[in-house]
């Protein structure tokens, strides 16, 4: 089973809380799904490593922490997971950032991948893939095949909402990858949409229906 971490902290709730709310707007929504990722994503790099390097401070020299090798890959799938990615370029802001294309046909609700672009030395770099829902799991599932196909080692992956189905599928075909949501909801409905969700989170962020 993969590591999975389920948030309980009351700024992550209340945030989630008004995501779902069908009465908040477009603005207010991206600000929210950005502000959700920065909280999560503080939490989900807490293991990256450190080194020593000498620094000089106004008084003396001295050896000081800082975030050592290769650094982090942010790849949010599209569309949706854009919106989290400047919440994690708050806290890391050399970041790369790579972009994987999928979209959910509306019958079958199987994964389509459209696009993808990863930074160079993959395999050298924590990545962590960001999509806002986990629903199925077939979007996460697919697009960490891709990041692995690509040479891709160190993988987190980080969702604000997920379905016990999607959790169950990403956590069985990808039992390495370090899973982090931000809350475990009921289940799916009979159009694989999240319940009780937010609705389509694409549309929601980007204001298309
Ligand atoms: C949504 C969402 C995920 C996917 C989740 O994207 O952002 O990528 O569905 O569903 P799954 O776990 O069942 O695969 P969608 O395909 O609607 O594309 P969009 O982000 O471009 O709207
Ligand atoms: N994609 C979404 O945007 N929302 C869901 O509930 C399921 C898939």
């Amino acid at each position: 089973m993969s590591n999975i971490t389920i948030f309980e902290h009351p700024l992550i709730k209340h945030k989630i809380s008004l995501l779902r709310d069908k009465s908040t707007g477009t603005k207010d929504f991206r600000t929210l799904i950005e502000e959700i990722a920065t909280l999560m994503g503080y939490e989900a790099l807490r293991d990256l490593p450190l080194e020593d390097v000498e620094i000089e401070t106004p008084i003396c020299k001295t050896m000081a922490p800082m975030v050592s090798g290769k650094k982090l890959a942010i790849v949010p799938i599209l569309r949706a997971g854009l919106g989290m990615v400047n919440g994690i370029l708050a806290l890391v802001p050399s970041a790369k950032v790579g972009h994987i294309g999928m979209y959910r046909d509306e019958e079958t609700h199987i994964p389509h991948e459209y696009y993808c672009k990863l930074p160079d030395n993959i395999g050298e770099r924590t990545i962590i893939v960001l999509d806002p829902m986990l629903a199925t799991g077939g979007s996460a599932v697919d697009a960490i095949n891709l990041v692995k196909q690509r040479g891709g080692k160190n993988i987190k992956f980080m969702s604000i909402i997920a379905a016990p189905e999607g959790l169950k599928a990403l956590s069985e075909a990808h039992p390495d990858v370090e899973i982090y949501c931000g809350n475990l909801d009921e289940r799916l409905n009979e159009n694989c949409y999240i319940v009780p969700g937010l609705g389509d989170a694409g549309d929601r962020i980007f204001g298309t229906k």
